[in-house]
């Protein structure tokens, strides 16, 4: 099986910018976690912990130079400062010709390593940064919405999904009990949004329900945190909204997340809860973490979920290998207001667009890889069944939630042996759940051993004291996802 599996991912090896079939590279990956780290170590804690390789540093050394920041001058009336220099004058750093608003639309200017000659006018756009620009445009197409926000992180990514869904306090939340927004991001929705959370078990253990969802939602109290729900528009418009929502709605947004766990969420039941939501008034976040995974492991689009969200957050430094970096989806109005509380939030980046390139160039080329690390986190969660240990959660993506108390075993039984083989896994010495999280760089052979040293474990220390349960349910906090 080992053997048949390696075989299928080195023989699916494609190359060019879109390639939509699985791909696996251990070969090369081995090379490059080499020459990183002078030692392979497998890290199977997370799918952020994934290696930038040299390719990757190459594409950001070409990249766009500009300043993204300044580029919230483009959709506004501030006037922009167009700096036309000659080379003497970019010499004495003297601008010969500035300040004209009717040129802030200035896509076609040439902007990225420009090659002065001596007698050729330069013109720079100082705040373009183009592959920004491209990034932010491709993912907002690729998710249906209008315009996208590129971002350090995650967590910033969603809470400022959050935060410009809503407008001001009382106002509240409605999300899984299990949530990344409301367990792992540091409070940030009480910080940032001043807002209640509502959180609701999935009692399914795999994703909410519409009927869950109509139990968490408030009705209208002088007691409870009431809806305000509406974008950035007049005072008129927002009025309106405001009256309307009142009657309407209690809560301002409902967040779902997926994959959570890594599990799916179904798009049936996701487009139930937002017909109602919306009905109401509620605004629907989406924290798409790794809904790149889901993506690709329905085949449903990106733009098919996107249709249901208001705001979709979608990580690049996860299942998709860049090395930083989170994207906001929304509407253009909602982007500006995210834009806006970026600054305020302290995100504001300058020459960002490295970072761009290196993200675009990992949805190119890593993300159609996904198939095959969702095949080999397949055969790792049926190895280990295999072997007595229990699931958690089934396994729909690219996350196997181990249980080893079915052998009487902890994490501190394990993890020791993994280590001595280059293999790093989560978990307290006392637990008895690890999660293993498979990204690009983990190799069919890194899996195998994974699986040997486990079972050599169970053989020579554990003990088989049923066949284990096929899924068992757990409470939020005993499955850490804080990455
Ligand atoms: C589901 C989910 N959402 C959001 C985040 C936050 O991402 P970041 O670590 O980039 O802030 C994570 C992090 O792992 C996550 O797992």
């Amino acid at each position: 099986m080992a053997r048949s599996l390696s075989l299928f991912f080195r023989s699916t090896i494609r190359t060019g910018r879109t390639p939509l079939v699985a791909t696996f590279r251990s070969f090369s990956t081995s090379r490059i976690l080499r020459e990183h780290s002078n030692k392979i170590i497998f890290n199977f804690r997370s799918d952020t912990a994934t290696i930038p390789t040299d390719e990757m540093f190459d594409i950001m050394k070409a990249a766009s130079k500009g300043d993204d920041v300044l580029k919230v001058h483009e959709d506004t009336s501030y006037p922009i400062c167009l700096l036309a220099i000659s080379t003497d004058a970019t010499r004495n750093r003297t601008p010969i010709h500035s300040c004209n608003p009717n040129h802030s639309r200035a896509h076609s200017f040439q902007t990225t390593n420009p090659s002065p000659s001596p007698t050729t006018p330069l013109i720079l756009r100082i705040q373009e940064s183009r592959d920004v620009n491209d990034l932010e445009s491709y993912v907002a197409s690729l998710c249906g919405h209008e315009d996208a926000l590129f971002c350090v992180s995650g967590t910033m990514t969603n809470q400022l999904g959050i935060r410009s869904l809503l407008v001001q306090p009382p106002h509240s939340v409605l999300l899984d009990s299990r949530a990344h927004i409301f367990l792992w991001e540091a409070g940030g929705i009480a910080f940032h949004s001043q807002a209640n959370v509502t959180p609701v078990v999935a009692k399914n253990g795999v994703h909410l329900t519409l009927e869950e969802v109509k139990t968490g939602i408030l009705e209208e109290d002088v007691h409870t945190a009431p809806t305000r729900s509406m974008l950035y528009r007049s005072a008129l418009v927002q009025t309106m909204t405001i009256i309307h929502a009142d009657i309407t709605s209690r809560h301002p947004v409902i967040a779902l997340e997926n994959t959570l766990n890594g599990m799916i969420f179904p798009l049936s039941e996701i487009s139930r809860i937002s017909e109602y939501g919306r009905s109401r008034g509620i605004k629907m976040h989406l924290d798409g973490a790794r809904a790149w995974n889901a993506s690709m492991a329905t085949g449903i689009p990106l733009a098919e979920y996107g249709r249901h969200f208001d705001s979709m957050s979608l990580c690049l430094s996860k299942g998709i290998g860049a090395p930083i970096g989170s994207i906001l989806v929304g509407s253009r109005d909602l982007i500006k207001r995210a834009r806006h509380f970026r600054k305020l939030f302290g995100g504001g980046w300058r020459q960002a667009g490295s970072l761009a390139a290196v993200a675009r160039h990992c949805l190119d080329t890593i993300w159609p890889t996904m198939p095959g690390t969702h095949a080999l986190t397949r055969h790792l969660a049926d190895s280990l069944r295999a072997l007595g240990l229990g699931l958690a959660f089934p396994v729909m993506t690219n996350m196997v939630h181990a249980q080893l108390a079915p052998v009487r075993l902890t994490v501190g039984d394990i993890a020791p042996h993994l280590l001595q083989e280059d293999i790093r896994i989560a978990g307290k010495p006392d637990a008895t759940t690890s999660r293993l999280v498979l990204h690009h760089q983990i190799t069919p052979e890194a899996v195998e051993t994974l699986i040997r040293v486990i079972g050599e474990v169970v053989r020579a220390k554990g003990k088989v004291v049923e066949k284990a349960e096929s899924v068992e349910v757990g409470n939020a906090m005993d499955y850490p996802a804080a990455n």
